[in-house]
C-alpha cells in the first residue's frame, strides 16, 4: 500500500521513539508529585516547554501543552471568547471551511452563551481576502480564529495579510496551524510581532498552544489544576518531552 495520508497522522519516526523512551519506562513519574521521579518528569517538561517557545518565538510561560489540536483549538476560540466577554466583546469570526473543533466552539459559543457568530466569505479556492475579513469584522469583535493550511483543500491562507487586518483593527487572531506546522515557514504568522520558526513534524499528535501576555484565559475544565490552570488532565512527561529538536 501506498500511504498518502501523512496530513491526517504518521507513523513516530525512530529518533522520536528513542527520545520518548525514558519517559515511557523510567522517568514515568506524575511531574506535580514532589518525588524524584516527578521532579525529573517536571524537568523534562520545562526543557520541552523551553524548546517549544523558543521554537515558537513566545515567552515559556505562554505555552500550554494539550492532548491535540482538537483541544489547543477548543481552549483558543472558546477561552479568548468567553474571556472577551466581561469586556462587552463578544463577536466571533471564523470561516466556513475551518476544522471542525474551531467550527463547533464557534457553534457552542452561539448556542449557550449567545455568542454572534459571522462566517467570512471565502472565494472559490478557498481563499479569505483581506476586504472580506474587514468587513466580517464588528466594533465588538473578540476573536479572529481562521486555519493557516486547510485540511481538506489544502488552500493556505495569506496570513501576513490577514493579520495586518486584525491588528488594525485591535482584535486577536487565532491561527490554527495543525497542517502548517510541520511544513511551512510560520513566520508570516508574524501577528503580534511574534516570530514563529519551523517546527519539525515530530510532534505527533501533540500539539501546543501558545498564547501571548496579557492573555488570560478561563480554565474550561473544572478541576483544570494542571498546566497552570488552563487544563485538567495529567501532564504526562512521556507525551510531550519529545517536541522540538532546536
Ligand atoms: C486543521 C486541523 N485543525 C485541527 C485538527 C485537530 O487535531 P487533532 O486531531 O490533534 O485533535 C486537525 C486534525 O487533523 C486539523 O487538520
Amino acid at each position: 500500500m501506498l500511504y498518502l495520508d501523512h496530513a491526517a497522522t504518521s507513523p513516530v519516526r525512530p529518533e522520536v521513539l528513542e527520545a520518548m523512551r525514558p519517559y515511557l519506562t523510567e522517568v514515568f513519574g506524575n511531574p506535580s508529585s514532589h518525588h524524584t521521579t516527578g521532579e525529573a518528569a517536571a524537568s523534562a517538561l520545562d526543557d520541552a516547554r523551553a524548546r517549544v517557545a523558543a521554537a515558537l518565538g513566545v515567552r515559556t510561560g505562554d505555552v500550554v501543552f494539550t492532548a491535540g489540536g482538537t483541544e489547543a483549538n477548543n481552549l483558543a476560540v472558546k477561552g479568548i471568547t468567553l474571556a472577551a466577554l466581561a469586556r462587552d466583546r463578544r463577536h466571533l469570526v471564523v470561516s466556513p471551511i475551518e476544522h471542525e473543533s474551531i467550527l463547533e466552539s464557534a457553534e457552542y459559543l452561539r448556542r449557550f452563551h449567545g455568542v454572534p457568530v459571522t462566517q467570512v466569505v471565502v472565494d472559490s479556492l478557498g481563499r479569505i481576502s483581506p476586504e472580506a475579513l474587514s468587513a466580517a469584522l464588528r466594533d465588538d469583535t473578540a476573536l479572529v480564529s481562521l486555519g493557516h493550511a486547510n485540511n481538506e483543500i489544502g488552500t493556505v491562507q495569506d496570513l501576513a495579510a490577514l493579520s495586518a487586518v486584525t491588528r488594525a483593527a485591535g482584535v486577536p487572531l487565532h491561527v490554527d496551524a495543525v497542517q502548517s506546522a510541520g511544513w511551512l515557514d510560520l513566520r508570516e504568522l508574524g501577528a503580534d510581532e511574534r516570530r514563529v520558526r519551523r517546527i519539525r513534524r515530530e510532534v505527533v499528535g501533540e500539539a501546543a498552544f501558545a498564547g501571548q501576555q496579557p492573555l488570560v484565559l478561563p480554565a474550561l475544565d473544572a478541576l483544570a489544576e494542571q498546566a497552570r490552570g488552563h487544563r485538567a488532565s495529567l501532564s504526562a512527561a512521556a507525551r510531550t518531552a519529545l517536541t522540538i529538536p532546536t
